[in-house]
């Protein structure tokens, strides 16, 4: 069986200019380890087109999993869903809808993420919320369920 690859981005202007830790990506890092190896990891500041460049050059390298942490808000500079959509030729809504369900049932301003997530080439785009406590609450949401949606993405399609 193929290794399953992670990429992890975080999209932070702050970050990217080494004024804070990296902590939301630390904490993807970490969780996301349990179901495959991370093999990427990148910090970029909130510009559209430097988001759209990492993120193609991580599904022409056919990484699984592309987790983003970071610029789902309504601040002018959150632009995120705008580069993972430029990105994507699918989108998953269950996966986003399901994560924004579990964000605003712990607290109101989980209404305020518009992360998406999606499908470009054999890469998942996960995009979750900027800041480690959102991102440990996320992780249990989607790890259940990213072992069998990377598989068939991968095509690994035949079941047991
Ligand atoms: N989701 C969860 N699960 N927990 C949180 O604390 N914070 C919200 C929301 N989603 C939060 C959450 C807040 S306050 C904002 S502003 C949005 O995510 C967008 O965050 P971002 O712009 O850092 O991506």
């Amino acid at each position: 069986m193929n290794e399953r690859t992670i990429a992890v981005l975080t999209a932070s202007d702050a970050g990217a200019r080494g004024e804070r830790e990296d902590t939301s990506g630390q904490v993807l890092r970490e969780g996301l380890a349990r179901v495959g190896r991370v093999v990427a990891s990148r910090i970029e500041p909130d510009d559209e087109e430097r988001l759209v460049a990492v993120l193609r050059q991580w599904v022409a390298e056919g990484i699984g999993l592309i987790a983003t942490t970071g610029g789902t808000g309504l601040g002018p500079r959150d632009v995120t869903p705008e580069a993972t959509r430029r990105v994507i030729e699918r989108e998953v809504p269950g996966i986003a809808e399901e994560m924004r369900r579990v964000s605003a049932s712990i607290t109101p301003f989980g209404m305020l993420s518009r992360g998406v997530v999606g499908v470009a080439g054999q890469s998942l785009i996960i995009n979750f919320p900027g800041s480690p406590k959102a991102c440990r609450e996320l992780l249990p949401v989607v790890l259940p369920i990213l072992p069998h949606a990377l598989d068939l993405l991968a095509g690994r399609t035949h079941h047991h």
